[in-house]
């Protein structure tokens, strides 16, 4: 594998790309191309079969175009065991840090909310690995089915944006929480609605820079970091190009990036 080679990073849609700022600020000699799967977005609220034959192509069509390692840009498919998604391939493959650490520096009151995709609070794994690393936490999940699709549809003033916050907000404030994870990647394209709501004295916390180290560290381990250069970002979806490019525009600059709409199916190198 080549120093040289791109990084793949995906999400089910643009909620990924949360995560390849942070990348791309930690990593600004790396190449990464992003894969969103704006076709088939959301996925949080389908069966673990139908994720795991959606990523498996999405995987697969990384590795056709070389990349020395994925990045797992989703709680929801993270959920599904990194390990388990690299199938064949040989590259690492990082999937987003359940934050524990983190939360437990913020929180003073040992009090924690928890939003995220349907499927990534059946798992409980965010709770659970709270409560690993301090016994006495209180851990409040919330799935938040509303938010997807209204970040998704750009709907950022839509008053029905407001009131999922708020609807979702509600039982961690009657519980006293002092900070909230989103551990679903889209949900920092709201970070600002969801502060207002909680207030000042909720600390919000977002895992993409911790899985961004994380992603560094796995690369410096292999010796395949790129140290010179400046990298280039492709931002591919499967649907959408215009919507996606917008919607990029809230987290990078995309004069930086080039745009392509890609079929998973039809095995073509970019
Ligand atoms: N962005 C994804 C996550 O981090 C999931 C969104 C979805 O497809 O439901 O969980």
């Amino acid at each position: 594998m080549q120093c040289n080679a791109p990084i793949g990073v995906l999400d089910s849609g643009v909620g990924g790309l949360s995560v390849l700022k942070c990348l791309h600020q930690l990593l600004p000699h790396e190449n990464f191309i992003y894969v969103g799967d704006t076709a088939r977005t959301p996925y949080g609220c389908r069966s673990e079969k139908e994720i795991r034959s959606f990523v498996g192509e999405i995987i697969d069509w990384l590795a056709l175009q070389g990349v020395k390692q994925v990045v797992i840009a989703c709680n929801t498919l993270t959920m599904l065991g990194v390990e388990s998604l690299r199938g064949k391939h040989e590259f690492s493959v990082v999937g987003m840090s359940k934050g524990e650490q983190l939360l437990l520096q913020a929180s003073t009151k040992k009090k924690i909310g928890v939003f995220a995709t349907q499927f990534t609070i059946s798992t409980d794994a965010h709770r659970k690995a709270i409560l690993a690393a301090d016994p006495t936490a209180e851990v409040f999940p919330v799935a938040c089915p509303k938010f997807v699709p209204l970040i998704e549809g750009e709907e950022f003033t839509n008053p029905k944006l407001m009131a999922a916050v708020k609807e979702y907000a509600a039982p961690l404030q009657e519980v006293g929480v002092d900070a909230l994870i989103l551990s679903c990647t889209h949900y920092p394209f709201i970070r600002e609605q969801i502060a207002q709501v909680m207030g000042s004295g909720v600390t919000i916390v977002d895992p993409a820079e911790a899985t961004s180290r994380l992603a560094k560290e796995a690369l410096a381990a292999e010796n395949l970091l790129q140290h010179e250069g400046v990298g280039r970002v492709t931002v591919c979806c499967t649907a959408d190009e215009a919507r996606v490019r917008r919607l990029t525009a809230r987290m990078l600059s995309v004069e930086e990036c080039s745009f392509v709409t890609i079929d998973l199916l039809a095995g073509e190198k970019l």
